[in-house]
């Protein structure tokens, strides 16, 4: 706006803070308060409603049903008459009761607001001076004191951390989709050591990716329950989403060579499966719907710039782009019919339990079992690696914080060549460049990902925390401590498909 200093620029984001000596909240318009027994739109349908609480339920009605808060505004300016005469005495605690509510019921909210720590909260409406900024910043901010008051309060009562732990020690339900997987397994291991009072229900098909041995240790736990199903199945998914609060959405196929061989099994599960989860949460009333992505989504990159969530959508395989798919009917649900979903995109992960189809995985088992390591092209191929638990950590985040609606862009800030991670397994596993064999690159192959995650950052606070060069170290010592668990895998079906994808192909 054009009053404010040239100094100040806005985040851009649709709260507009600075991170200098103040910050300037807009009234967070965008979220719905439950107050006086009601659901109000934004604040400002609540606060113009509360006018006529006294006078006129006609007029309490209409302010509610109004689409937008100008419009209730509207409705209140027009109906100045039937003000109560004490509304001047009683206007700010009533303003200071909406806000707290909100405060209280959006984590997001509570979030921003505690991130101000112990700058100045200017409310930037330029149009009023009593409860803004005012056109000559000479108003008198009423709502900016009323955020200072409350996160004053909020910083007497309890530590930072303590209030949000409070939102979290909530008792709660949560489906899980494709939990026998890799980062399934990993969410659900970190949920429910995170959060004793969560319910986790496991929906998972075991198609050769799932594992129940992932989770053999959960079998006694009361709060973990396993189903064996089909997300493209009706019946499986109702049985799975009864009574449950969140559903966090991992299931699919997520190999991109398999989906070069076989792009249909990839669109049934990645495309139809989802919307099944859709349909079903939106007749259930699910209140968040999380949708797990890719940063593969967005296609491929040069050698500068990085993906962002404004990003133009480019996906080049069968894989990607039934993710894409996916991705749009999520977004088409929230928008068509208010289910209140989040996504995010990642990229690479790495970790335990990772099928060792995966280029960490296989070339780490290969090179316990001796043997040569399937290289693709040049190896030059760049990819953004993140350690799986931040990847969880991201996901927690984004479901107890994240704004309904939004996407998320979550990476590792460790671009890596192909070939600087082979060399990093040869030298952990004191192996040397022989075993390398080097096989025709795979079809349509992306060049580069890297992911630009200052989204999340500067709207959550979320960071990667585990540095690659640890992560990577770790991991592949699970590997080699755990030889029974990809032992048993790379026999079977595996065997099959290792030979149609590496052996034939020379
Ligand atoms: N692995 C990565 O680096 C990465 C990065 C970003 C996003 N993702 C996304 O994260 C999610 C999980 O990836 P992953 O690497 O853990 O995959 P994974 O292949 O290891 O696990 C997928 C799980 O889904 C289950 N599943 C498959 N089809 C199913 C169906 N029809 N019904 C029920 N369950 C079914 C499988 O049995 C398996 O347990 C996927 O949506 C993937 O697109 C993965």
């Amino acid at each position: 706006m054009q009053f404010r200093d040239s100094k100040l620029e806005t985040s851009g984001n649709i709260i507009g803070f600075f991170e200098r000596e103040f910050y300037v909240f807009s009234n967070f318009s965008s979220f719905q308060v439950e107050w006086c027994g009601r659901t109000w739109q934004t604040s400002e349908h609540a606060y113009q409603a509360s006018h006529f609480f006294e006078t006129d339920p006609d007029l309490v009605e209409q302010i509610h049903k109004a689409k937008s808060a100008h419009d209730a505004y509207k409705i209140a300016k027009a109906n100045k008459d039937k003000v109560p005469k004490n509304w001047e005495d009683i206007k700010i605690p009533i303003m200071e009761d909406i806000i707290r509510n909100k405060v209280e019921q959006n984590p997001y909210v509570l979030h921003k607001l505690l991130q101000t720590e112990n700058k100045l909260i200017i409310e930037d409406s330029p149009y009023d001076d009593f409860w803004g900024w005012g056109e000559n910043r000479t108003g008198r901010n009423e709502l900016g004191k009323i955020w200072m008051k409350i996160r004053e309060e909020l910083y007497q009562q309890k530590t930072k951390d303590n209030y949000l732990s409070q939102s979290t020690n909530k008792e709660r339900k949560i489906l899980i989709t494709g939990g026998a997987g890799f980062i399934g397994t990993n969410f659900i291991y970190y949920m429910l050591k995170k959060y004793p009072n969560y319910k986790i229900v496991n929906l998972d098909k075991l198609t050769y990716a799932g594992n129940l041995k992932n989770l053999e240790s959960l079998q006694d736990n009361p709060n973990y329950t396993f189903i064996k199903g089909d997300i493209c199945n009706e019946e499986d998914v109702k049985k799975a989403m009864k009574d449950c609060d969140w559903v966090v959405h991992f299931a699919a196929e997520s190999h991109v060579d398999r989906s070069i061989m076989d792009p249909d099994t990839f669109i049934r599960t990645n495309i139809l499966g989802t919307n099944v989860l859709l349909r079903i949460a939106k007749e259930l009333g699910i209140k968040r719907f999380h949708h797990i992505s890719t940063d593969e989504v967005f296609g491929e990159l040069g050698a500068d710039g990085k993906f962002h969530e404004l990003m133009a959508y480019n996906p080049r395989s069968p894989y990607s782009s039934s993710k894409a798919a996916s991705d749009h009917l999520v977004c088409a649900y929230f928008h068509t019919f208010g289910l209140p979903i989040t996504i995010s995109n990642c990229s690479n992960n790495y970790g335990p339990y990772q099928f060792p189809e995966k280029l960490i995985p296989l070339f780490a088992t290969n090179l316990i079992e001796d043997k040569k390591i399937p290289l693709y092209g040049d190896g030059l191929n760049i990819r953004d690696w993140i350690h799986v638990d931040d990847h969880s950590s991201a996901v927690d985040l984004i479901l107890h914080e994240g704004k309904i609606g939004e996407t998320y862009c979550v990476g590792g800030d460790s671009e890596k060549t192909n070939l600087e991670i082979t060399h990093l397994i040869l030298n952990y596993f004191n192996k040397g460049e022989e075993m390398i064999e080097r096989v025709p690159d795979r079809r349509g192959h992306d060049r580069r990902y890297a992911i630009d995650f200052s989204k999340i950052k500067n709207e959550l606070g979320w960071e990667p925390k585990i540095n690659f060069e640890d992560g990577i170290k770790e991991t592949l010592k699970w590997y080699k401590e755990n030889i029974n668990w990809w032992k048993e895998i790379k026999s079977g079906e595996y065997l099959e498909y290792y030979e149609k994808q590496y052996i034939n192909r020379k």
